[in-house]
């Protein structure tokens, strides 16, 4: 109870009492950062001196800005949670700044005023206007020791600009100031991962080689190129999905058991694990990119039609990936991404060894080995797959059956509120806490991984296999587990 004070207590001090929002006009502004914000405002959890600034190109005056962020959380909000709008419209002020003249930034800070307990900023700009930012924050003096500054992806595009950016923003902020967001990070059932794994028993005793035979990351988009079409041609899905997102869950999925729930400890343990990925060899990779096709009954052009010119950039990766340690000797992690797949959904696949020795197989019986699905999304759900019998005399033999044990969260925790996974990186960003965000050296480990493989493509010329939208990637991703035995969890 004591260390639970002591906590809380220590969350109090180091709370901030202003928000910066760069980028605030921004998509991510109105469809996550807005809502979010006003979510938690309305639950009651931002501090009732927290004023949050927003600042933009965009020349508008406060009142225009509230009418704005209104609107987007009109659009974006559910109904049931807009609860407190007016209220937290009074949080809201705006400010048009060049981002890239310092003059800009005095008026800025001007703005800002003082902070006495601490300013948390939040940066959602282009990757261009990160170091021009950082300098206009320097001298307005926005950078003290009570500043923390948090950074939205795209941190850089390989490990050579990523390393730019967090020298540019090392300059200013020491590493336990900075916030790198991974959105994944804050998916309640991504955390969920966390407790699985380390708040039961029963699990860790068998999350090794010995017991597990591989494991699947997928994460499915019907969505195609969206309003971004300049952002994605240039990344395609092996950087805009698998560098961050996808790396993080199989770091959650394979770390060892760190000492304690707190940023240092978790962050260590996520590291080694990425610095354990073996380079990707040539027939471990299959891409693709999406041509005409349907999703949901729904008739979709090609990525190159949306896109209106031929590219060589990938909106499908598949990768055979392995963790080069003790716990994971010759387990593959099968990992998957694309946009136009049959479906959205994200889930991770742990499939068991089959048992030693069967004791049924004399009485006609075939055992099939246990699995284990972690929902991520839409569905958030547990299910364990385990052989029972099937009811009867068996006068034929015995036949055995698969069946779930599912446990569907929303159904065990009726009551608990849904939240966007960005209510919990504000929150967190605001007092201080940084477990759910990525650390440099996680980033970097991430960045050295997926240049090997781009490295590879460009000396093997391997260029995107085209797949029909609304299905599972081209051939070669099926071929790709086949050839191990190992079919992908499509149901
Ligand atoms: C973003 C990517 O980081 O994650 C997008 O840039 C992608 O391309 C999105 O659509 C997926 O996030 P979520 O939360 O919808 O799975």
């Amino acid at each position: 109870m004591r260390d639970q004070n002591d906590r809380t207590a220590q969350r109090m001090s180091i709370t901030a009492d202003r928000l910066l929002l760069f980028g605030a006009t921004g998509d991510l502004a109105q469809r996550m950062l807005l809502p979010s914000l006003c979510a938690l405002h309305s639950d009651g959890l931002l501090s009732p001196d927290l004023r949050i600034i927003g600042t933009a190109r965009s020349e508008m005056t406060t009142a225009e800005y509230r009418d704005f962020a209104r609107e987007a959380l009109e659009k974006y909000l559910p109904d049931h949670r807009r609860g407190g709008v007016a209220e937290f419209l009074n949080r809201l002020s705006y400010i048009a700044v060049d981002a890239t003249t310092p003059e800009g930034y005095d008026t800025l800070a001007e703005e800002v005023g003082s902070y006495d307990k601490g300013l948390a900023i939040f940066l959602s700009t282009a990757p261009s206007l990160f170091e021009p930012t950082i300098d206009g924050l320097v001298h307005a003096g926005l950078t003290k020791g009570n500043v923390r500054i948090g950074l939205e992806k795209p941190l850089g595009t390989d490990l050579a600009s990523s390393e730019e950016i967090n020298d540019a923003v090392a300059k200013a902020f020491s590493e336990d100031r900075i916030f790198r967001i991974d959105h994944y990070l804050g998916k309640e059932t991504v955390q969920n991962l966390l407790a699985l794994r380390f708040a039961n028993l029963i699990l860790e005793p068998v999350w090794n080689a010995k017991y597990i035979e591989h494991v699947q990351i997928t994460v499915g988009e019907t969505v195609g190129l969206e309003s971004r079409v300049a952002y994605y041609d240039d990344s395609g899905a092996l950087r805009d999905m698998v560098q961050n997102h996808m790396l993080q869950l199989l770091a959650l999925v394979a770390m060892e058991p760190p000492t304690s729930f707190d940023a240092t400890a978790v962050r260590d343990e996520k590291v080694k694990v990425l610095r354990a990925l073996r380079p990707i060899s040539k027939e471990e990779s299959v891409t693709g990119q999406y041509r005409a096709g349907a999703v949901d009954g729904t008739s979709v052009p090609g990525y190159d039609e949306e896109l209106g010119k031929d590219s060589d950039t990938e909106t499908f990766v598949a990768l055979k990936a392995h963790v080069d340690n003790w716990r994971w000797k010759g387990v593959p992690f099968y990992m998957r991404t694309g946009k136009r797949l049959p479906e959205r959904v994200t889930e991770i696949v742990v499939q068991f060894r089959c048992i030693p020795h069967s004791i049924f197989e004399g009485r006609g019986a075939t055992t099939q080995p246990n699995r284990l699905v972690i929902g991520i999304q839409p569905e958030e759900n547990v299910q364990l797959s385990m052989m029972a019998k099937v009811p009867g005399l068996d006068r034929e033999g015995i036949r055995l059956r698969q069946i779930p044990l599912d446990i569907a969260m929303p159904d065990a925790f009726t009551g608990s509120v849904r939240r966007i996974a960005y209510e919990r990186l504000l929150l967190d960003l605001v007092e201080g806490d940084q477990t759910l965000f990525v650390r440099r050296d996680e980033v970097e480990a991430q960045w050295e991984w997926i240049d090997a493989i781009r490295d590879l493509w460009t000396q093997e010329d391997i260029t995107p296999k085209p797949y029909g939208a609304g299905t599972w990637g081209p051939s070669a991703a099926i071929a790709l587990t086949e050839r191990d035995g190992v079919t992908w969890h499509d149901e």
